[in-house]
């Protein structure tokens, strides 16, 4: 089988997402064959750096051998029963778990983050119908964020582009200004910006407390902004906020859980604890759909109750499937005995070295970076910088997918210093003189 029996075929019958499907007239797809740790394979035997994990969800790299062994055993036991009425034990095992490590429990399954979103905001907006305070039905985020494609999910979204042909779908909702520190004005530290924002948020709630459920927030950066980074003073002062004007805080750590900022959830950096917490991505390693709602007691025992109408009767088939929970306990293993986020540090150290000669560019502007994310503004003409900078990153062998004009790493875990070499060296190349 070589690339060309792949392509012709994918492009006769998968529609593929976030894609204008005649971009690939010119655009050729790339069919992967295989992965093994931090690279995929073509079928023409050409290798590619997986420099953005995937969309963001693989933390150990591609065919772990770790993970394919726990998924082989629980193959054999359980692959799938429904969990309403029923229970296993990778469900509660990963749910204590969870608990454990958040100090939020109830788990609540979905599969793609989007239905994280969605299970976050119908559950903050039914507990206040619960506890009889049915005004309270309004969302804030922050503008250019993104939580997720479907219809709720979107309505706490905020990307132009993904966002405003499905407007007249969409439950309305406010945005206010985000904490990201590019948009501070000069001189303005990025505390100072990211307290001036809070106080845009104080206004709004002054106003609109009564009448809101939740803010929901990308603790810390805002991926799909462009790896937006922001101090994390604001998400303490939201959580005073969200406390004083009685609205819940959803954390959304969809994309920076399990790691991805330095510390294991991106809300332990502002030492806040959100009354929902929504995970996915790199809660299995990348390896299966599966994402995770943690709350309060205090949520969950305003559900709790005689009428079954107060319960919470959102479900999806394939909630709490037991090889994806399998794959999220060996994900949490290797967590658990190698010091991943010490190792991480010294990675992120390692690569900031590395990429001296690339923060130092000339068309290089907002170098940032954050655990294991690093991001940078290229200065340049091109109006499809994104589309060609990522078909040229794909020649040199890297997997690069800027955002706009944003270039960004978010590696696997797994990267060792000849890989990160290759990713500086290969991003400088292409950056050009
Ligand atoms: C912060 C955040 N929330 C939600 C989502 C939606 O997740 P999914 O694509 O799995 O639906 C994403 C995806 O990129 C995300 O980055």
């Amino acid at each position: 089988m070589r690339n060309t029996d792949f392509i012709n075929r994918s492009l006769a019958a998968v529609w593929h997402p976030c894609t204008q499907m005649k971009a690939h007239e010119t655009l050729p797809l790339v069919p992967i064959a295989r992965g093994e740790g931090a690279w995929l394979y073509d079928f023409d035997g050409k290798r590619y750096l997986d420099a953005v994990s995937s969309w963001w969800v693989n933390l150990f790299g591609h065919a772990n051998p770790r993970i394919n062994a726990a998924l082989k055993t629980q193959l054999d036991q359980l692959e799938h029963v429904m969990l309403a009425g029923f229970t296993h034990q990778p469900v509660v095992e990963l749910s204590e778990r969870l608990a454990a490590l958040t100090g939020l429990g109830h788990a609540f399954y979905g599969s793609d983050g989007a239905s994280a979103t969605e299970i976050a905001l119908k559950m903050s907006f039914h507990y206040w119908r619960n506890t009889g305070q049915p005004e309270k039905t309004g969302f804030i985020s922050l503008q250019n964020s993104y939580h997720g494609e479907t219809v709720g999910a979107l309505s706490v979204t905020d990307v132009a582009l993904f966002k405003d042909t499905y407007v007249p779908l969409l439950r309305q909702s406010t945005q206010v200004p985000s904490p990201d520190w590019r948009l501070a004005e000069p001189g303005e530290s990025q505390e100072a910006y990211a307290l001036r924002c809070a106080e845009a948020l104080e206004k709004h709630l002054q106003q609109h407390g009564a009448t809101t459920a939740a803010l929901i927030v990308e603790p810390l950066v805002q991926g799909a902004a462009g790896m937006a980074m922001y101090h994390p003073v604001y998400l303490q002062r939201a959580r005073q906020l969200c406390d004083q004007y009685r609205i819940h805080l959803i954390a959304d750590e969809i994309a920076v859980g399990f790691g991805r900022t330095g510390t294991m959830f991106a809300c332990e950096q502002a030492a806040v604890r959100p009354d929902f917490m929504c995970l996915s991505k790199g809660i299995t390693g990348g390896y299966l759909p599966l994402s995770a709602v943690l709350t309060t007691d205090g949520v969950y025992a305003a559900f709790y109750a005689d009428q079954t109408a107060r319960g919470f009767l959102h479900s999806h088939s394939y909630t709490g499937n037991a090889l994806a929970c399998r794959a999220a306990l060996a994900t949490l293993d290797i967590f658990a005995t190698d010091d991943v986020l010490g190792r991480n540090r010294e990675k992120a150290a390692q690569m900031n070295e590395l990429l001296a000669p690339v923060m130092t560019h000339p068309k290089v502007r907002d170098f940032r970076h954050l655990g294991m994310i690093w991001a940078f503004e290229v200065e340049t003409d091109l109006p499809q910088f994104a589309r060609d900078f990522y078909q040229a990153a794909l020649g040199q062998g890297l997997l690069l997918r800027p955002i706009g004009n944003t270039v960004y790493f978010m590696p696997p875990y797994v990267l060792e210093r000849e890989e990160m070499q290759w990713l500086a060296e290969g991003t400088l190349k292409l950056l050009g003189d």
